[in-house]
């Protein structure tokens, strides 16, 4: 079975900037995008070496680890990520630490 997994990062730090509202706001995303079928959405524990720059959302198979993440965010990744395989640049860790 393959499946698109989501995983919202639910540790102290990612908790305590907002992501219990991201992770809701997901899951009402990929159920209006009718992918509930598709998509496993689960919390994580802290994900380690972008601690401090959450909510932290790593999606799965396209391996994009996002930071930063607003509920607002959430239709752009889902839309984007889940549904089509592309990587939202403009909120992947990678590019946000380049850019700083
Ligand atoms: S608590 Fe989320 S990355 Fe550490």
């Amino acid at each position: 079975m393959s499946r698109t997994h989501l995983l919202v990062c639910r540790g102290p730090d990612c908790s305590s900037r907002g992501a219990h509202a991201v992770y809701t706001r997901f899951a009402t995303e990929v159920h209006e995008a009718g992918l509930d079928d598709a998509v496993v959405q689960t919390q994580s524990g802290c994900v380690g070496p972008v601690c401090g720059a959450g909510p932290v959302v790593c999606c799965y198979p396209t391996g994009a680890w996002y930071v930063g993440v607003t509920p607002g965010d959430a239709p752009e990744i889902v839309g984007r990520d889940l549904a089509r395989g592309e990587i939202v640049e403009r909120l992947e860790a990678t590019t946000r630490e380049a850019t700083g």
